[in-house]
């Protein structure tokens, strides 16, 4: 069978997915928005091969660890059932950001791991299938999946939890500048977080109130109006972070640098720079701009002590393959 390639580029989140109401499938407690990072990005090669006797996976040259690897072999388990055969895999995966400055590659990874096997496997998977795919692997992955601006549907079932564009890469000429701050320890990854989120009392209220943000971000990139996005987008991150914090047990990701970016970015926006941050789950601040004010954006926080590093990413495209002209995804 043949090997194909994929790429895929991270994705920053301005309404946040924490919590799932499945942990198992990743089927999201509410629905959220993204727009994928551009100049960042995972490469992944996938060939199935019958006379392989079990699957190879290496991340960045060397073979994953236990935890990781489980993680693919349940996707590619997931199409070798769709495909009806039993072959196994090599799978390498290259991030051309380096692992360790704390922005997260498990969407861009599943991502491209889910367009590169399916197609490896024969599989042509429509965008949402594929876009489910992802999910299974990473939640925040389905959205890596289509171009520019996207939402993803938290949807009633595994069925109808997808992400889709709203808007393409050149809708709206937003950068993130991503100040990189070190954090002093490990922080806790994302699929233990998630399954912690229903244990904070505020979870309930962040939930109820998110098809509010949810409209309201839609409307602002819709509508190119930068006000009303900063102002719900810092909203939705302190609300995610409040959860976490608020936890059983509680989780801190923020460290000082990321609290003095933050503070740097309201008081910039109340002198008239048209900039927000929002925060994962890490201690990186991203910091969100029209492309005309990021000379003045990196200019604000790059001094800041702490950070280590500003790196700047546009609006990415969607998931595709690398040397093979791709279908059109619908
Ligand atoms: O896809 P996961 O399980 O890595 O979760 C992503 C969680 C956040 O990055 C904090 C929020 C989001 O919507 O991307």
């Amino acid at each position: 069978m043949l090997p194909f390639t994929a790429l895929a580029h991270p994705n920053i989140a301005f309404i946040k997915y924490w919590g799932n109401r499945s942990d198992a499938l990743r089927l999201p407690a509410n629905g959220s928005i993204s727009m994928n990072l551009d100049g960042l990005e995972t490469r992944t090669t996938v060939q199935f091969d019958p006379l392989l006797p079990a699957d190879v996976v290496k991340i960045n040259g060397r073979l994953a660890g236990s935890a990781s690897r489980l993680r693919v072999v349940r996707m590619l388990d997931e199409l070798r059932a769709l495909a009806s055969f039993r072959h196994c895999a090599r799978v390498e995966s290259l991030n051309d950001f380096p692992t360790g400055t704390g922005i997260a590659s498990s969407a861009s990874a599943f991502a491209a791991l889910a367009l590169a096997a399916s197609r490896s496997a024969g599989l042509y998977l429509e965008q949402a299938s594929l876009s489910r795919l992802a999910r299974h692997g990473s939640g925040s992955a389905c959205r890596s999946i289509p171009a520019g601006f996207v939402e993803w549907f938290a949807g009633t079932a595994d069925a109808d939890s997808y992400a889709v564009s709203i808007a393409p890469p050149g809708h709206w000429d937003l950068v993130d500048c991503i100040a990189l701050i070190s954090a002093e320890h490990k922080t806790t990854g994302s699929t233990e977080g998630h399954a912690l989120a229903a244990t904070s009392p505020l979870q309930s209220a962040r939930l109820a109130d998110a098809p509010r943000r949810l409209e309201f971000c839609r409307r602002a990139i819709l509508e190119r109006d930068f006000a009303l996005f900063a102002g719900i987008v810092e909203e939705d991150s302190n609300l995610m972070h409040a959860v976490m914090m608020t936890s059983r047990p509680p989780l801190f990701y923020w460290q000082p640098a990321t609290l003095a970016v933050m503070q740097a970015v309201r008081a910039a926006r109340a002198a008239g720079l048209p900039v927000c941050s929002t925060v994962d789950a890490g201690p990186n601040v991203h910091v969100i701009c029209p492309a005309a004010a990021s000379q003045e954006a990196v200019a604000l926080v790059e001094n800041i002590p702490g950070v280590r590093q500003v790196r700047l990413a546009k609006v990415g495209g969607p998931a595709r393959l690398v040397e093979d002209p791709p279908r059109p995804l619908h």
